[in-house]
């Protein structure tokens, strides 16, 4: 996906509707594909500008003439640091603030074209009560705000932050926008009848989030013959320690309700063999494409092909097989894995391949690029990836 121009992502809504959840998975998503990201938050700004000062409910009442000047005050300084980042290096910022009235996003859209900088609007509804619960209670507890506060207290303190910003809240009709329903219910997209690939692929990542937590258990097939020889590709069958490792993933993930993604090589479908669950064939799993290399041991490739030995050696991410792919575009590929894993509402397991693995790997736990084809990824073990708020912690997981 490329981008033309730098990218201003302005998100949109209520408190407590999800707004830094989607930021904070947009940005990791992005990251992902090698682009210069950073959210700029309008509260962290507002805890940094007025210091210690505890800004209670009546700060967000939008009748006091004086918070309301200082909190555009704020919202623009957020906002002109956030240009100032633009301009510098940065290539995609995200403005993580309420942005309720058109005043102000319109406000924030001539300035965009003061810069010369594409934006988008990213509105996030939503009216499941149990779902604002639930982010109403990881404010209270974990909001620099309610910092050693009562527990009561500041639910009720934010409940009236939240009835302050409901007086004054309009839902977008300026345009770029993408809007999100209860996280996957549905999405509503209008671009003014441009057609843009990148607002497209945001809108389709953003509509398969879920706000649900669940892991990913992230797999390697078992041994094969083609292990043995230190070979790449192929499509080789299992040896007796694959077959073995094979039944002591059924007896780990039998009793578990999950969804099982695997590629469609005879090593993963041989791997999953006796999970009694219903597997889902993935294309996009497929391990790397070795082109000319497929089939070879690494030792033959420095024989055969001294050349490919020492580019790769190089420059492992973007290396690029003849006739195959680079680390770079098994990302892309693999977009498609990353959507059908976040859109889930249980627990998935992903048996792949060693580079394949890698790739999702370094979506969930942030990678350097070029580190990524260096990430180990062993044989007979999982990885399990659970999320922590909007990022995930792993475990290696042996038996
Ligand atoms: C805040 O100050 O916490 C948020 C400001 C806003 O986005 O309205």
């Amino acid at each position: 996906m490329d981008l033309q121009t730098k990218l201003v992502v302005i998100m949109v809504g209520l408190p407590a509707r999800g707004k830094s959840f989607l930021a904070a998975k947009l940005q990791r998503y992005l990251a992902w594909q090698g682009y210069k990201i950073k959210i700029f938050n309008a509260g962290n700004y507002r805890r940094e500008i007025l210091g210690d000062k505890f800004s209670g409910s009546d700060f967000f009442n939008p009748n006091c003439e004086k918070f309301s000047k200082q909190r555009e005050e704020v919202a623009k300084k957020c906002f002109s640091n956030l240009i100032q980042w633009l301009k510098n290096n940065g290539e995609i910022a995200i403005y993580d603030a309420t942005n309720v009235t058109p005043k102000r996003r319109n406000y924030l859209a001539k300035e965009c074209q003061k810069s010369g900088l594409d934006y988008i609007f990213i509105e996030n509804i939503c009216d499941n009560q149990k779902i604002i619960d639930e982010i109403i209670g990881i404010k209270i507890k974990n909001s620099a705000d309610y910092e050693g506060k009562d527990e009561k207290w500041a639910k009720k303190d934010f409940e009236e932050r939240l009835r302050h910003y409901e007086k004054v809240y309009e839902s977008m009709s300026e345009i770029p926008y993408i809007k999100i329903f209860n996280f996957g219910e549905r999405i509503e997209k209008n671009f003014d009848g441009r057609t843009n690939i990148f607002f497209d692929e945001l809108a389709e990542f953003l509509g398969n989030l879920r706000f649900i937590k669940k892991n990913v258990y992230l797999t390697r097939h078992g041994e094969t013959f083609f292990n043995l020889e230190n070979k790449i590709g192929g499509d080789s069958l299992l040896t007796d320690s694959g077959v073995e490792y094979a039944k002591k993933l059924a007896d780990y993930f039998n009793d578990f309700d999950l969804t099982v993604f695997i590629s469609p090589k005879t090593r993963t479908i041989k791997t999953a063999e006796f999970l009694k669950h219903q597997k889902i064939k993935l294309e996009e799993l497929s391990e790397i494409n070795s082109g000319i290399c497929d089939s070879l041991s690494y030792e033959e490739i420095a024989e055969k092909f001294p050349k490919i030995y020492l580019d790769r050696k190089n420059d492992k991410f973007n290396f690029c097989y003849p006739k195959g792919e680079s680390y770079k575009m098994l990302i892309q590929r693999i977009k498609k894995v990353i959507f059908e894993v976040e859109r889930q509402d249980k627990n998935v397991v992903i048996i792949a391949h060693r580079a394949v693995n890698r790739c999702l790997f370094s979506y969930f736990i942030e990678t350097a690029q070029n580190d990524i084809p260096h990430i180990e990824m062993p044989l007979n073990k999982i990885i399990k990836i659970t999320p922590n708020k909007a990022f995930y912690n792993f475990e290696i997981l042996e038996f």
